[in-house]
């Protein structure tokens, strides 16, 4: 039974939490802004903070000021969307709030009208998604007979293999599939999605998209900050459980995946998973030779000092945890064999950008002799964030008599020909989830492929207590072992 854009409720667990006031909140009023959400709507934000309604809807207004992309064109339209909003105090790990949170629904519902449409978002911390997951259950609130009804699961979706399946089994026991969305919000990024429409939509690309063409593949997610205030939570993660794990992975299953048969969930999903059963398996006693990490010391990023990892706060002083981590993946598929995909992430480095680098392979044999020594021409560049678009690198002539070849860069920039800023991720994941359409969220298999993909090199790294951390100044490209660990292939990292 599908209700699309009929009324809905949105209940948010965690609803004073850090994702609710930067994300969730900015993004829902983005929506009604731009009169995208379906109305009616109500928010139904629960958290222990004990506040009344009027008080959340002050909270609210702060943080759409503060974080939101789009800001209240006049108070009266503010006030209509502010009488959506709705707040219940209460501890998402107690069974005796969920029967409240069953009759606050009616009472809106009955008073609005219209199906019963609900999306439960978990934006608690994760140890709270059992608990949420059980008295939803409990409470039957995972009814559908008056509308439908699901729940988004906020990232990290589980600590490894064996915690993630268990997540899926008991989402499964109280939920269908259908009805679970595992957000991951770099699918929501405009430019990822792009990333399917530029390769399924020109067929140019479809004939060099391949070993034959494509000589390697980096994807580098850089970030200039630290770990801010989630120094207890990072301290858990690192960066291999918190960007590898699910961006970044994504973003390699939208580059080596084959065309799916539509673009509507399974196709596209079925499509991924391929790509992660084709994954080379890292092996256990080789950890070293395809994936390495790194933990940033103080430095300067811009012309700031900042602290090094080991000083931030909920940091431990003799930590182990990678704040870098970089791969060398292999995709064993017919299309892919051979073919190197590189992967970088790291927090305090000098920039903020994360892009996607295809490096096809030299023209078999050069005729110009002025060509510049060991000139690599073609690199198609998907640039995520920021400055967000797509570019061609291939050699020109330059003017003049004589037969010079340069780099010039064909470049395609989304502010230029759309305008302004693109949607956030949350705006279009949250919409797509309204409407049913899990296409953009991972599905549960796929997160376990990719808990099991990293599982030689997570239980490597954990259990090796002794052997020294590479490190990197913060403000800097990574640990100098990230140099010689790309080199090996005759590759060197991108210069961002
Ligand atoms: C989150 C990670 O998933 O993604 C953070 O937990 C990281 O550590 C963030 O900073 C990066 O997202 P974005 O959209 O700023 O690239």
């Amino acid at each position: 039974m599908r209700f699309a854009d009929d009324p809905f409720a949105l209940v948010i667990f965690g609803a004073t939490g850090d994702l609710t006031r930067r994300k969730l909140l900015p993004a829902v009023w983005s929506l009604y802004a731009s009169r995208t959400l379906p109305e009616p709507f109500t928010v139904l934000a629960v958290s222990r903070t004990g506040l009344t309604d009027d008080e959340f809807r002050t909270r609210a207004r702060e943080a759409i000021a503060e974080f939101g992309r789009m800001q209240p064109p006049s108070e009266h339209v503010w006030e209509r969307f502010a009488r959506s909003l709705h707040y219940l105090p209460g501890d998402p790990g107690r069974p005796e709030l969920y029967p409240s949170i069953a009759t606050r629904l009616a009472e809106i519902e009955s008073a609005r009208g219209g199906p019963r449409n609900r999306l439960f978002y978990c934006a608690t911390p994760p140890s709270l998604y059992d608990d949420i997951i059980r008295h939803l259950g409990a409470a039957g609130l995972q009814d559908e007979t008056s509308g439908w009804t699901r729940i988004v699961v906020e990232k990290p979706f589980g600590h490894d293999l064996e915690s993630a399946r268990g997540l899926n089994r008991l989402l499964a026991t109280v939920f269908r599939e259908d009805q679970v969305y595992r957000i991951d919000h770099y699918l929501g990024k405009e430019t990822v999605q792009n990333i399917l429409v530029f390769r399924f939509a020109n067929g140019i690309l479809e004939p060099v998209w391949n070993r034959n063409h494509v000589q390697h593949v980096q994807i580098t997610v850089a970030e200039t900050v630290g770990v801010e205030t989630r120094g207890a939570y990072y301290e858990e993660a690192g960066a291999l459980r918190d960007m590898v794990q699910n961006h970044m992975l994504q973003l390699l299953c939208l580059i080596a995946m084959e065309p799916p048969v539509t673009f509507e969930p399974g196709p596209v999903r079925d499509e991924k998973n391929k790509v992660m059963r084709a994954l080379r398996p890292i092996d256990r006693a080789h950890v070293g030779d395809v994936a390495l990490r790194a933990q940033y010391r103080a430095g300067f990023v811009g012309s700031k000092p900042v602290a090094g990892y080991r000083e931030e706060k909920g940091v431990a002083p003799d930590s182990r945890t990678e704040t870098w981590a970089s791969l060398r993946l292999g995709v064993d598929s017919w299309r892919w064999a051979g073919v190197p995909f590189f992967l970088r992430t790291g927090k305090r480095l000098p920039k903020r950008v994360s892009e996607i680098a295809i490096r096809f392979h030299r023209t078999p044999h050069m005729i110009f002799r002025r060509a510049p020594a060991g000139v690599e021409p073609n690199w198609l560049v998907i640039r995520i964030q920021p400055d967000e678009g797509i570019a061609l690198t291939v050699l020109a002539k330059t003017p003049g008599p004589e037969m010079r070849l340069e780099p010039v860069t064909l470049d395609f920039r989304y502010h230029e020909v759309f305008g302004g800023e693109p949607p956030e991720a949350y705006e279009r994941l949250l919409l797509d989830a309204i409407h049913g359409d899990a296409t953009l969220y991972a599905r549960g298999d796929w997160v376990e492929h990719a808990w099991k993909a990293l599982a030689p090199a997570l239980d490597a790294w954990s259990t090796d207590g002794t052997s020294p951390i590479p490190t990197y100044e913060a403000g800097t490209w990574g640990p100098p072992e990230a140099d010689a660990f790309i080199a090996r292939d005759g590759a060197a990292w991108r210069v961002l």
